[in-house]
């Protein structure tokens, strides 16, 4: 469970997060949604110790994260956006520093650390040099390293970013998974359909704000079911219909064709923010 209330962060001369609130339920798939910029990585580097705020209060399982910060960091599991592991060093050997960390005992850690690695698919690469895994191997080793302590909440900071679509797809497999095993999830990205997909709730940031928390369906149906887009003035304009019906009978007083799109989560950000995520 993880709950923020007013959170604000601020660098010398931007003000990266301007009071955020939100709260996610044990167990659930939150995503974080929001362009470059938005706050984003931010507000995951204070929720899991590594920044400090410089306003607000939040929890990981009813531990404060400053107050709490031991206890609070021991409930979190991170995938940062950058990479991070030792590319000299084996598979194997970069669970193990992190098993150290955490001052896991041995047996339980080798232990962990085999399961883990058959669980994301790297059973049989523990002995291979993380310079030679690919692009979307190195993810999924991000992945089980974060779950080698058994966090109960992993953050996952743009998992996907940089793969290409039938990795994505298999990165989320993953991630449903770990969450249907229980763990709370917290999900920050700019791919809409990621949010589209696997979260249950979304939060749109914009400029270090939450400018909307619902479910994608519940954000999607406020902005209609149906869309056409025009090219007007150079610019692409798009009209938004509760029904398909609507949206030909629209069509049907026009000389020009037009084809139908299902409405999406990127409508409902740009109709509240002027902006597109990405
Ligand atoms: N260490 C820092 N010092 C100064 N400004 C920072 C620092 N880290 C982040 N910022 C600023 O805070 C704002 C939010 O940045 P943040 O990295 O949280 O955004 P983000 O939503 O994760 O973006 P992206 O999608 O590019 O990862 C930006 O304006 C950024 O330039
Ligand atoms: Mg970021």
């Amino acid at each position: 469970m993880i709950k923020v209330n007013n959170l604000k962060k601020s660098y010398k001369d931007v003000q990266a997060l301007n009071g955020v609130s939100f709260r996610v339920a044990a167990g659930e798939l939150f995503a974080y949604l929001g362009p470059n910029g938005a706050g984003k990585t931010t507000t995951i580097r204070i929720l899991t110790g590594l920044a400090k705020r410089s306003g607000g209060d939040a929890w990981i399982n009813g531990f404060h994260i400053e107050h709490e910060a031991l206890e609070a960091k021991r409930q979190c599991g991170l995938v940062p956006q950058s990479i991070n592991l030792d590319q000299e060093l084996t598979v194997y050997e970069n669970l193990m520093i992190h098993g150290l960390l955490f001052r896991m005992p041995t047996a339980k850690r080798t232990e962990k650390m085999r399961e883990i690695l058959a669980y994301v698919g790297l059973g049989d690469r523990e002995k291979m040099p993380v310079a030679r895994l690919s692009g979307g191997l190195k993810r999924r080793l991000t992945i089980a390293r974060a779950l080698v302590h058994s966090p109960r909440v992993l953050f996952l900071d743009e998992p996907t970013v940089g793969l290409d679509a039938g990795i994505r797809r298999r990165i989320w497999a993953l991630i449903k998974m770990i969450k249907e095993d229980g763990t709370t999830i917290f999900l920050t990205t700019h791919y809409i359909e990621e949010a589209e997909f696997l979260a249950e709730r979304v939060a749109f940031l914009d400029e270090g704000r939450v400018v909307a928390l619902d479910s994608p369906q519940s954000l999607i149906s406020r902005q209609g079911a149906w869309a056409i887009d025009r090219v007007v003035d150079n610019n692409v304009k798009t009209i938004y219909f509760k029904t398909k019906e609507a949206a030909k009978e629209y069509t049907a007083m026009q000389d020009e064709s037009f084809s139908f799109r299902r409405v999406n989560l990127e409508d409902a950000f740009l109709a509240l923010t002027g902006k597109r995520v990405k």
